[in-house]
């Protein structure tokens, strides 16, 4: 069987071609993905397997995708360790915050393989589906980005009360940090044992933090999680949004490769972290709402960047918005798959 690009990418091997996928690949977007959202919410999408499969290949028909990414959410272990989750639609994630003392000890530790079992039978089904055409990636957040969601109880502009947090009950952050640690250990094993054929720990809102901060209660619970994976050939991609600044940590994280958003430039992370890491991004998002021409110029452009050596990874340096153009989607894969340097 020949080699995934994908997964030959993250190892920094040389691959057939710079393999692509886009973050939120499966999403509303995609009419055929709207069709779905209007006969079930979205958490019911995500814990009955059979749809969550259905949507998870749609991009791998439709857009021509190097890898399937589980269809899920990184809010979905926080259920099981006590917090209520809701999504409503134009509104986003709604939790029952835990803020103090009392409702952050009484959060418990899961079991994943029993407490997520649906998405380990998700797995299990998309394995199957997509028989061996591309590789599956499943997910977690980071105990960083996971703790900014259970301490504000949702989307926030501040982030006062996980910023508050970590500011006067440091010690109470640090258990938290820990307590999430584990909870993202237990689960991405068990997507592993389940058929994920490589993991990604989205750090969405690690870079709000002083960077002080974000050693101690962003990086260091990270730093914990990929020491306990279960990693023999599944290779371990950390995604962190909006940190450029923090990029000289990234060498000293034992990952195969880093993720990256748009404001961080590709060549000097391939200069620096690049060296014994893969590098995955990272084109703007918005340049999606440009012409087909201009895309395709852009992803090139891009390309040119990351340069000769092995281990890019092409994606958008954070998710693709709702209202693009899924044929701009489809221009952006053609153009990625057709580039000679
Ligand atoms: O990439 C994929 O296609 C896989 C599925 C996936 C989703 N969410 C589906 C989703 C993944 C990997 C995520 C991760 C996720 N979820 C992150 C980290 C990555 C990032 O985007 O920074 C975060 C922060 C969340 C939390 C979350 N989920 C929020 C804040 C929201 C509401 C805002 C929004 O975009 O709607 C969601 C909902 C969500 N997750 C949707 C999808 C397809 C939209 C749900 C719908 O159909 O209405």
């Amino acid at each position: 069987m020949n080699p995934f690009p994908y997964i030959e990418a993250c190892f920094k091997r040389p691959a057939s071609h710079t393999p692509v996928w886009i973050m939120r690949q499966a999403g509303r977007y995609m009419p055929q993905y709207q069709k779905v959202r209007g006969e079930v919410d979205f958490l019911t999408l995500c814990k009955t397997p059979d749809l969550a499969t259905e949507v998870t290949l749609l991009p791998i028909d439709l857009i021509g995708v190097d890898a399937a990414i589980l269809f899920s959410d990184i809010l979905i272990p926080l259920e099981p360790m006590g917090i209520s989750v809701t999504f409503e639609d134009k509104v986003g994630p709604i939790l029952s915050a835990v803020r103090d003392e009392a409702s952050i000890k009484a959060l418990r530790t899961i079991e994943a393989g029993e407490d997520t079992g649906f998405v380990m039978e998700a797995i299990r089904m998309i394995r199957r589906e997509l028989e061996g055409r591309v590789p599956l990636i499943g997910f977690s957040g980071s105990p960083f980005t996971l703790a900014t969601y259970a301490v504000e109880g949702g989307t926030t502009k501040s982030f006062h009360n996980i910023k508050g947090l970590i500011y006067s009950r440091p010690e109470l952050a640090d258990y938290l940090m820990d307590l999430l640690a584990d909870v993202v250990i237990n689960y991405l094993n068990a997507q592993i044992d389940a058929g994920a054929q490589a993991v990604q720990i989205f750090d969405t809102w690690g870079g709000i933090l002083a960077e002080p901060e974000y050693v101690r209660f962003s990086l260091k619970p990270v730093k914990k999680i990929v020491a306990n994976l279960k990693r023999d050939g599944i290779p371990v991609i950390y995604y962190l949004n909006n940190g450029s600044y923090l990029a000289h940590h990234m060498e000293g994280l034992d990952v195969d490769a880093i993720g990256i958003d748009w404001r961080q430039d590709l060549r000097e992370s391939r200069r620096t972290f690049g060296k014994q890491k893969a590098v995955q991004g990272n084109l703007d998002p918005t340049v999606l709402f440009a012409s087909p021409e201009e895309i395709r110029r852009r992803a090139h452009s891009l390309m040119d960047e990351a340069g000769p050596e092995t281990g890019h990874i092409f994606n958008l340096g954070h998710g693709i918005l709702p209202q693009t153009p899924m044929e701009n989607a489809i221009a952006l894969v053609e153009a990625v798959h057709e580039y000679r340097p």
